[in-house]
């Protein structure tokens, strides 16, 4: 049987970057994957070009049962020393928008950055092949990988979350956990489209259309775009809204940010033969569906005040009542996923299972939108990576 200091599970993000570190600091590795190539998620993440950091990084832009318990491994792997990374790959990079990284090549540079960052720690990379057993006996971790058995001290959960499933992803992550008695946080979708029907279903004409507004629920909010598509919202402001929105629940969206209160008292004044639909700053179709709802026809001058305030009220908080989201099909995140309440966030160990190590997405720490979650991924990594 073969014997390794540590067995890593998944060569994504988080895998891939624990495997490279551990193996630098002399650490014979093996990182097992049952997809064929490592780092796909890496590869279609950011359009392609990977945002795969972003400068903006706090604890909390991160959501978890626990808000505390991320601090420590953001606050000893940044996005600045991920930066420095990239650079010493001499990787070109750009700053988009809102601090989020990306690439200005290719995604496939941090995927072949990480793979080098292995081979330069010697980490056996086993792909394609299935996790067949797990095992843990006399303080060792056997895994059964394809036709071979493989033994360590330590194993390292870097499986990911269930989202995107045509990309290999997979819950093993949570079962695994629940097998050595670690909680699992109810997994969901998150950064996902919302679903509008019933009533909301009248605005799935206008797919295609998008406008800057703001996305609340509850105390969240995000200004960013939404886009009407046919089958409900999406948009980054609704992705980001969706993280935080459960099943049942209403989001409200504030379609006019900008407009200062009484703003359609005051249009009433100063344009009064024009429609409510011509007075909102808004793409003309959107304007007119929401007109339209408002049910109030004709020229503002014909309008009461006391509607145009209620109008204006209405538009600053739009209810919807979305009936689902699109799923782990869509997902490109899950919130929830391995209690942190049973993981020590010094170096990501199993408080009860000496050598049992969860890190990346698989754990319960989601990050917003916006190269968040690579940003997690590298750093509950680099705690992981320190302790092995
Ligand atoms: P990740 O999913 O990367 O890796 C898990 C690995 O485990 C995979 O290689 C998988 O094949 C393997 N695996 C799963 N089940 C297994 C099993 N049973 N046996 C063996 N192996 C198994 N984030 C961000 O910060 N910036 C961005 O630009 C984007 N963009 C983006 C786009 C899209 C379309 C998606 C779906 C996601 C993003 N993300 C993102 C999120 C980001 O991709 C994600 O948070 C990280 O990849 C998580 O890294 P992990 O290593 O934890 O899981």
């Amino acid at each position: 049987m073969a014997e390794y200091d540590a067995i890593i599970l998944g060569a994504g993000a988080a895998g891939l970057f624990c495997a490279g570190l551990a193996g630098q600091r002399g650490r014979r590795v093996l990182l097992v994957d049952h997809a064929d190539a490592a780092g796909k998620k890496i590869l279609i993440s950011g359009g392609g070009r990977c945002n795969f950091t972003n400068t903006g990084t706090a604890p909390d832009r991160f959501l978890s049962a626990s808000p505390h318990f991320a601090k420590s491994a953001l606050a000893r792997y940044s996005p600045a020393d991920f930066i420095a990374l990239v650079e010493a790959y001499g990787i070109a990079w750009h700053e988009k928008t809102l601090g989020q990284l990306f690439c200005d090549g290719s995604a496939r540079q941090i995927v072949a950055m990480l793979l080098d960052e292995c081979a330069k720690g010697g980490v056996e990379i086993a792909l394609g092949q299935p996790i067949a057993a797990v095992d843990h006996a006399d303080g060792r971790f056997r895994v059964t990988v394809g036709a071979r058995t493989v033994s360590a001290p330590a194993l390292v959960i870097a499986t990911g979350g269930p989202s995107i499933p045509k990309l290999g992803a997979t819950g093993f992550a949570y079962d695994c956990a629940r097998r050595f008695g670690l909680k699992v946080a109810e997994p969901r979708p998150a950064l996902v489209p919302l679903v509008l029907t019933g009533d909301d279903l009248l605005f799935r004409e206008l797919a295609g259309v998008a406008a800057e507004v703001v996305a609340h629920h509850g105390k969240a909010a995000f200004r960013e775009a939404a886009l009407f598509t046919h089958r409900g919202l999406s948009g980054p402001a609704i992705l980001q809204i969706s993280s935080y929105w459960r099943p049942g629940a209403e989001i409200a969206i504030d379609f006019l940010p900008d407009a200062a209160p009484g703003w359609l008292k005051q249009a009433k004044r100063a344009q009064p033969r024009a429609t409510l639909a011509k007075t909102l700053a808004l793409p003309g179709r959107l304007a007119e569906a929401l007109a339209d709802r408002l049910a109030l026809p004709g020229e503002l001058a014909n309008l009461p005040d006391a509607k145009l305030a209620a109008s204006e009220a209405a538009l600053s908080r739009w209810r919807f009542h979305p009936s689902g989201s699109e799923g782990f099909a869509k997902a490109e995140v899950t919130v929830g996923g391995i209690s942190t309440a049973d993981l020590s966030s010094q170096t990501m160990a199993a408080r009860r299972v000496p050598g049992l190590y969860a890190i990346g997405e698989c754990v319960d720490v989601t990050g917003w939108l916006g190269g968040y979650n690579f940003q997690w991924a590298w750093a509950s990594a680099a705690a992981c990576a320190a302790a092995l």
